[in-house]
């Protein structure tokens, strides 16, 4: 394996800050090593410097778009820390279909647009609309709405396609939910259409500006800003800010808090869960 040099560990997480946010340590020489390795064997390149050139220099943008899928880390699973699914279920959904119904009348069908800021592979993005689909069987009478959003090429297409290997369907997925909701197709399993359907998946990088989405009255953004730095971290929040409607909620991963960093969001406890809201 090329060996990653000092300054091209620099020149390397510089970049992948500029092009990401993601911020890589000094003490990431390994993580890099293993995961842009492959690239400069693909490429036959025989330093992280001529990397760096080659993805400066590449208008297509194609050597980024690799540097990016492979840096970025995109575990995730099936009903994530449990916690947020229940919290949806049990609180969040109810109050904002009982309030939405209330402001609409019964003419309109009720909209809600939830958003996965980081959706990686699209669990996250399934789970919610399973839980949608248990706790409203008559969706149709309702106008829900979701959208997953990664930086990462490679997961927004494993997202958007919603195939599953063995491996990925037993973390976290009940098996109820598997036979209910899953396909088995000899490669694996795939979603149901139905479920499928209620979502729409597309690259967005966090660091960019949120043009054109719209509102939404559930953010989840997890586990994606413990990669970025303090400053970038603020950013992305302030962005939730102007997209969130002003009754909506933002959920973050189970280790995360919003202590010193937007003070916009106040948290709110149900059972054993934290999430948050503007005030
Ligand atoms: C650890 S996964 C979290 C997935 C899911 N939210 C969860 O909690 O299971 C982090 C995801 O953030 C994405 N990511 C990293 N930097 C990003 C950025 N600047 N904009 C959007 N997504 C980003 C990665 O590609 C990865 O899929």
């Amino acid at each position: 394996m090329v060996k990653i040099t000092p300054d091209e560990i620099k020149l390397i997480s510089k970049y992948v800050l500029n092009v990401s946010g993601i911020s890589l340590s000094q003490s990431k020489a390994y993580l890099i090593e293993t995961r842009l390795g492959p690239i400069l064997g693909e490429y036959g390149l025989s330093s992280y410097g001529e990397l760096y050139h080659k993805a400066k220099t590449d208008i297509k943008k194609v050597i980024e778009k690799k540097i990016i899928d492979a840096i970025s880390t995109n575990e995730t699973l099936f009903f994530r820390d449990s916690g947020p699914f229940e919290l949806l279920q049990h609180k969040i959904l109810p109050d904002l279909i009982d309030r939405r119904s209330s402001k609409s009348g019964s003419l309109l069908p009720v909209s809600i647009r939830i958003w996965s800021a980081a959706c990686s592979t699209g669990q996250e993005v399934y789970s919610m609309a399973i839980v949608l689909k248990e706790l409203l069987p008559d969706l149709k009478k309702y106008n829900i709405k979701l959208m997953g959003t990664d930086i990462s090429d490679a997961a927004v297409a494993k997202a958007s396609y919603g195939q599953y290997n063995k491996f990925e369907i037993e973390r976290g997925l009940p098996r109820d939910k598997l036979q209910k909701y899953f396909k088995s197709n000899g490669n694996g399993w795939k979603i149901r259409d139905d479920i499928r359907a209620m979502a729409t998946f597309k690259k967005l990088n966090l660091m960019l500006p949120f043009a054109g989405l719209g509102k939404f009255d559930i953010v989840l953004c997890r586990n994606v800003v413990i990669y970025f730095s303090a400053e970038d971290k603020k950013k992305v929040f302030n962005k939730i800010v102007n997209i969130l409607e002003p009754d909506g909620f933002l959920i973050l991963g189970s280790t995360e808090s919003m202590a010193g960093v937007c003070s916009r969001f106040v948290p709110r406890r149900y059972l054993k869960s934290v999430f948050y809201q503007l005030q």
